[in-house]
């Protein structure tokens, strides 16, 4: 115990020399979901929009080119490339005149960098070897690198050419064009920026992973979210449609394609070319524990809410033991030879499987323990996820019966329900944030472990202002306090593109050529990157209790302490930090901070760094030393 101090100042008194409780490696990371086209136009570094026609709008942001050319085309389904690739172009040209095709505008606009390659692909047959010029193109036409095609046949081939870009457009496109009379069927029409993230074709988005890479993520949960459900069972995501070859992966609509009447997105689809095989990948790159979520025979219950009668749920369960086959089976069984057949022997170390995603009420009561013994009497190593519905109060969240439907799944724990990690969702206001940060502290820490699994303060206007990020981050100083019982904690949703969005707010945002961290985003990554591995007993006095939080912990490693100081208020604190019972002489500190004019400020792709954590070296001098906490600011003090 220590001493009031002097004048009422506020006092931090860490006991340090105290072993603290573990926090887990899982503590931070990402949630993904293909909302706000996170995956196709977003993560996933495919610049075709509608590549394998299979939009319900099957041109969509295709359009005819005929230059001085007689010929026609047209959407066809005769001798498709696959049963699950039914539809294909096909072109008639009549005279080719100086080409006759067809331009994809990609996302708004393919954008072209000077000096750099694009990975063209494309399925196609001709019944006279008609040879294919493809080109990209600027916003006036004007082709800045192109390549022939040569050697169709009347059997569907693949083709593939590397195309150096001479200039570079903003919101350019790809032509191809047929430079011969005759007939051209065309599917999966492809194009890839050579730099994707770690050079992979089929790859990703290098400077968006960046931006996940740099927070250090503990796990990465995939695939969403809503989405996992779909808004009937049709529309759910079965993963086994997303591996192997992308030209066989079927396509599916997004189920936030028209879910919110306000911003209706009629052609948003999920090709599935960033599926399963490349989520886990993307998983082992990010050194995160991959973290599935799979559908439990609940369709999503703000939507159509289809349920799979409980004695027919055979195949979503042999869904759930085929991932953990396909993840982790040697390569002889048969989906860990589909991994292997992939490219990738290892096994994926999968540990954690999501039994749905916010289901709620006794119908999914009555699902997940079908799941949870036929899993575990095969795979009693894996950590089994349920969840406690859409929100954990009725102030939290996006329904009014919050309260109703968390108390349900707890009521369950608490009688005996299996559970392993349980998965809290909170969407809510600012000072919900504030007000809520000490709530597990009234957890039990005998229970099942919780996931934070989607949060993220709501403030007026849906804006990423620093408020925000100060609220969430007064939140997490209690779910670190908490290390015992909280072992997972995801803010969500993770991306968002310009102009494409379904839900705000978002941790990043981006648009064809940039992207940026949000406040949130630098608050995530301040704890995920100084995540201490055990927490340590702390006691704040004299201070207001609605503005200062914090929380310490002890990096094992290097032997540094860490204490993470959350100030939301309008006013600097000088508060006292006690190191009690430990032995510190006057030495450096790392102080890294984050903080603003305003509690509005927002980051945007104008400054997209006006708030974004500094860092300097302070003197501190001892065990028992003083420090001002900045109005409106978060800090980390690394000792
Ligand atoms: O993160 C957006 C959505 O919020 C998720 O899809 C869903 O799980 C929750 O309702």
């Amino acid at each position: 115990m220590t001493d009031t101090p002097p004048h009422g100042e506020p006092r931090i008194t860490i006991s340090a020399r105290n072993s603290g409780k573990a926090v887990s490696p899982t503590m931070f990371g990402l949630f993904f979901e293909d909302i706000n086209y996170g995956a196709d136009g977003g993560l996933y570094a495919e610049l075709v929009q509608n590549r394998s026609f299979e939009h319900e709008d099957s041109l969509h942001a295709w359009s005819e080119i005929s230059l001085s050319a007689d010929g026609d085309l047209k959407i066809a389904t005769s001798g498709p490339l696959n049963a699950n690739n039914p539809h294909y172009l096909h072109l008639h040209v009549r005279e080719a005149g100086d080409g006759y095709g067809l331009a994809n505008d990609g996302f708004d606009g393919i954008p072209i960098r000077e000096g750099k390659s694009y990975r063209f692909s494309v399925h196609a047959r001709s019944d006279q070897a008609v040879p294919l010029k493809v080109i990209l193109q600027n916003e006036i036409g004007n082709a800045l690198g192109e390549c022939v095609v040569e050697g169709l046949s009347p059997e569907w081939q693949r083709f593939e050419c590397t195309i150096p870009a001479t200039a570079g457009a903003l919101r350019g496109r790809l032509t191809l064009l047929a430079i011969r009379a005759g007939t051209v069927d065309l599917d999966m029409v492809s194009l890839f920026p050579e730099e994707t993230w770690k050079g992979r074709t089929n790859g990703l988005r290098a400077d968006l992973v960046q931006l996940l890479a740099e927070m250090r993520p503990g796990f990465l949960r995939f695939p969403g979210g809503c989405i996992v459900e779909g808004k009937d069972l049709g529309n759910a995501y079965r993963w086994k449609e997303t591996i192997g070859d992308v030209a066989e992966r079927r396509q599916n609509w997004n189920r936030w394609m028209n879910a919110l009447p306000d911003v209706p997105a009629p052609q948003y689809y999920q090709t599935y070319g960033l599926g399963f095989f490349e989520y886990f990948l993307l998983s082992e790159d990010l050194g995160a524990e991959p973290v599935p979520i799979l559908n439990c025979g609940m369709s999503c219950q703000f939507q159509d809410a289809n349920l799979v009668p409980v004695d027919q749920l055979d195949s979503y369960v042999q869904d759930m033991l085929d991932l953990i086959e396909f993840a982790n089976g040697p390569i002889d069984s048969p989906w860990g030879a589909k991994r292997a057949a992939m490219g990738h022997p290892d096994s994926f170390r999968l540990k954690y499987l999501g039994i749905g995603n916010e289901q709620w009420g006794e119908e999914y009561f009555e699902r997940y323990p079908v799941f949870y013994e036929a899993i575990k009497a095969k795979h009693p190593e894996i950590q089994l996820i349920t969840t406690a519905g859409p929100a954990v109060d009725n102030h939290s969240g996006h329904v009014s019966d919050g309260y109703e439907k968390w108390k349900l799944a707890w009521d369950k724990f608490e009688e005996g329900m299996p559970a392993d990690i349980v998965d809290e969702h909170y969407y809510c206001k600012p000072q919900w944030f504030l007000d809520n940060a000490d709530r597990y502290d009234a957890y039990d820490p005998n229970g099942p472990k919780v996931f934070a699994g989607e949060y993220a303060a709501h403030d007026e206007g849906s804006r990423n202002n620093l408020r925000c990020a100060l609220a969430e981050a007064a939140l997490i100083t209690g779910l670190l306090r908490n290390a015992d019982i909280v072992t997972m904690a995801s803010y969500a949703p993770l991306f968002a593109r310009a102009g494409f969005t379904q839900w705000k707010p978002d941790l990043i945002w981006f648009d064809a050529t940039r992207a940026y961290g949000t406040p949130s985003y630098h608050v995530q990554a301040m704890f995920s990157r100084n995540r201490p591995d055990v927490v340590m007993p702390l006691e704040i006095q004299n201070a207001n209790r609605k503005e200062l939080f914090a929380v310490a912990g002890r990096d094992d490693k290097s032997g540094e302490l860490l204490l993470f100081v959350v100030n939301a208020g309008e006013s600097p604190v000088h508060a006292t930090v006690d190191l009690a019972d430990t032995a510190i002489e006057k030495r450096q500190a790392l102080k890294t901070m984050l903080t603003s004019d305003s509690l509005d400020d927002e980051n945007s792709f104008d400054d997209p760094t006006r708030i974004a954590p500094t860092d300097i070296r302070i003197e501190i001098a001892g065990s028992e030393f003083e420090h001002d906490f900045a109005e409106r600011s978060f800090t980390v003090l690394r000792i």
